[in-house]
């Protein structure tokens, strides 16, 4: 009998194998260099993974993730992955991908505390005030949800924008394209909500001028 665990490790081994049969120079290729094009911030939610969802190979996304796909601007693990895969990785694109069914966009439109989490999740009840109005005239809760589901997305593409490591090559390299997408985890597909790029006039509050 192999236990769940065993099951992870035995499946990997014949990945492994099967990836050196269709492409015998797969991992040295690989070992040597990463050479994504794509930043993904996505949610954490196992339902949701990215190189699935999206067809891609290892190599071709670099991927942070959380609870509710935030971009957090004092979050020193993303702003890591951030500078690292502008700086260094120079991507070409950043992906926002929240989902709907979103359990962190559920529990913080509701009023139960749920522990540490309820500071991370403040974040999205900033959103939901700050649109308001649009989302309570929405007919039901899951609408509701669904609207701040492609809210929080967009305003987390505006947290990206607000960076100065984003503003920076945006003067200088003229990427990356920001895009705020969401996934259906009813049909599978993927619904782009926004697109940011080089140009784009953020609010002036939030621009940096000496970079
Ligand atoms: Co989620």
């Amino acid at each position: 009998m192999t236990t769940a665990y065993e099951k992870l490790l035995e499946k990997n081994k014949s990945w492994a194998n099967e990836q050196i049969k269709s492409d015998p120079d797969f991992f040295s290729r690989l070992s040597h260099i990463q050479t994504p094009e794509f930043l993904w911030i996505g949610c954490s939610d196992s339902r949701v993974p990215a190189d699935k969802i999206t067809g891609t190979q290892p190599g071709e996304i670099f991927v942070h993730r959380n609870i509710a796909n935030l971009v957090v601007h004092t979050d020193i693990n993303l702003l890591s992955v951030l500078e690292y895969a502008v700086e260094v990785l120079k991507v070409k694109h950043i992906i926002v991908c929240g989902h709907y069914g979103c359990g962190g966009i559920k529990a913080a439109m509701e009023n139960h505390s749920l522990g540490i989490i309820d500071k991370w999740l403040r974040n999205i009840k900033d959103v939901y005030r700050i649109h308001q109005t649009e989302i309570d005239n929405k007919n039901n809760i899951e609408e509701k949800a669904n609207r701040l589901t492609e809210l929080n997305v967009r305003e987390q593409i505006m947290n990206l924008a607000k960076t100065s490591i984003v503003q920076k090559s945006w003067k200088h390299d003229q990427r990356p394209l920001l895009h705020g997408w969401v996934y259906g985890l009813n049909d599978g597909v993927i619904k782009p909500v926004c697109e940011m790029g080089p140009g784009f006039e953020i609010d002036p509050i939030y621009k940096y001028d000496n970079l």
